[in-house]
């Protein structure tokens, strides 16, 4: 199967495509981003490099090249890492925020619907597309309520969140979401460090390793997504479980 890591050169993006490029049933691995993706490091030995693509499409925002197209529209699984964390999103105006964050997903999401609607009937893909995106465990769906940290950037979350699951929802059938809502996403190894837990401890936020996280949605762009929308502990119970199988 072939997979589209969008958002190539981020912290989360990295784990995915090194560990993807150790998983079998991934038989192609497209890094997705606006610059090229960084050489995949700290691969395990049994990890295939000739299964991995640098694709650069430098704005998201534009009409997708022909390339890009293509990837889409091969695409089976497509995990969506493009995003800001809290801290980016502070220096970032809403109305970029509210592109980065929600409308270039949305609109991934209607392109690949709208390739595999038009592909001839030999080329149809059987199985819907699974699109993966990275939210955060804060996001508010809810768009009447007004949160009290960074309150306008957790509903724009929360918009995209309802936008990618609507989307798929239209799509005839041709693409499945799944939303993961992490909290914190810690290092795979080592103590976490005592800023990070101050951070944690003060504003009561969950955590998951880079590792679980990672396995949870390589886990449910192999075998398809069950629930829809996964929290912080879903992240890690899933996670845990993929690791501990693999051991
Ligand atoms: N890290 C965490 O603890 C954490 C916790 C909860 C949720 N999340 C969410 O998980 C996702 C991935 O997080 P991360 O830590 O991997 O973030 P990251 O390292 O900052 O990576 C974000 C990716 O998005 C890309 N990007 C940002 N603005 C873009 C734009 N205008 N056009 C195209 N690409 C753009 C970046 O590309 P460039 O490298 O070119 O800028 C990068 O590839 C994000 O949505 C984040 O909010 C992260």
């Amino acid at each position: 199967m072939k997979l589209i890591v969008a958002g190539s050169s981020g912290y989360v993006a990295a784990e995915v495509i090194r560990q993807a490029l150790s998983n079998p049933a991934i038989t192609s691995v497209v890094g997705l981003g606006r610059r090229a993706t960084p050489e995949p490091q700290n691969l395990e030995p049994t990890a295939n490099i000739a299964k991995f693509k640098s694709v650069i499409l430098k704005d998201f925002g534009a009409e997708y090249p022909d390339d890009v197209r293509k990837e889409f529209a091969e695409a089976d699984a497509c995990i969506w890492t493009i995003g800001l964390v809290p801290n980016k999103a502070m220096s970032t105006s809403l109305e970029e925020a509210g592109k980065i964050c929600r409308d270039y997903p949305v609109r991934a999401v209607e392109t690949i619907s709208k390739l595999r609607q038009a592909a001839p009937e030999s080329e149809a893909k059987k199985t819907p597309c699974r699109f993966l995106y990275i939210s955060g465990s804060a996001a508010e769906r809810d768009q009447t309520k007004k949160p009290l940290i960074l309150g306008a950037y957790l509903l724009i979350r929360g918009q995209a969140e309802t936008g990618v699951l609507k989307a798929a929802e239209a799509s005839n059938g041709t693409v499945q979401a799944g939303i993961s809502r992490p909290g914190l996403i810690t290092a795979n190894s080592g103590v976490v460090p005592v800023l990070q837990r101050g951070v944690m401890a003060t504003f009561r936020q969950p955590h998951v390793r880079l590792s679980e996280i990672t396995a949870t949605l390589l886990h449910q762009a192999v075998e398809g997504v069950e629930n829809d929308t996964l929290q912080n502990g879903d992240l890690v119970k899933i996670g845990q479980k993929v690791l501990g199988q693999k051991k």
